[in-house]
């Protein structure tokens, strides 16, 4: 029963720039071995929680819609998804902790938690559990952060770390409480 952040950031932090965007990230090939690291991550999770902002991108890609697994999409702005995603995808809001409980009791125990200020929230509250964080060589300066202020530091342990040929590393933390 965990909640996993699986996401790349710049050397600085970063999990998109000064502009919204994320072309940075595929500066470098994405090495086999990190590509597995996702696809095992992808078989471990049961459903994916994600902010707004985060699915309205992913949604606006001209591709067909990349998860497999369910996606509930923490919005207190939309009131519907659209008719052609609406068996993948579903609204929700309110306490986060509430929604975990209530997303692990129908099944949905492990949870990928996606999107800069949902992971911020989640942290807030002590609700993450592993992240596994790929790291871009490349300083940004400036953007959207990965990690906000938190009234309490988190202590995290390092249990995996990868440094790839084309120099892409990848570091998996599991929370220490
Ligand atoms: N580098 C990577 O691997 C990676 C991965 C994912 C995303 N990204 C980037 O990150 C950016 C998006 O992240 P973001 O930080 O802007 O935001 P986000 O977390 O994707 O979305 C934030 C929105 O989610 C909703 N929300 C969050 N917590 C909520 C809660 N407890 N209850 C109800 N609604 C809640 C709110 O939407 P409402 O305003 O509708 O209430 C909030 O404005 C994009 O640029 C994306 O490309 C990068």
């Amino acid at each position: 029963m965990s909640n996993i952040v699986f996401i790349a950031t710049s050397l600085d932090g970063y999990i998109a720039d000064k502009n919204n965007g994320i072309d940075w990230l595929h500066t470098l090939p994405v090495a086999d071995d990190l590509y597995m690291e996702f696809e095992q991550h992808m078989e471990n999770v049961d459903a994916l929680v994600m902010g707004r902002n985060t699915y309205e991108l992913v949604a606006s890609f001209d591709m067909d819609w990349p998860y497999r697994k369910p996606v509930f999409v923490l919005s207190n702005s939309l009131s519907e998804i659209p008719f052609e995603l609406q068996e993948k995808v579903s609204l929700i809001t309110g306490e986060l902790n509430e929604i975990v409980v209530q997303l692990k009791t129908q099944g949905f125990e492990n949870l990928y938690i996606d999107g800069g200020i949902t992971i911020q929230h989640f942290l807030a509250q002590d609700l993450i559990d592993e992240m596994i964080i790929t790291t871009i060589p490349i300083v940004l300066g400036g953007g959207i952060p990965l990690f906000g202020t938190l009234d309490e530091s988190l202590m995290f342990k390092c249990i995996a770390s990868h440094c790839d040929k084309v120099g892409m590393s990848q570091q998996h933390f599991v929370r220490q409480r």
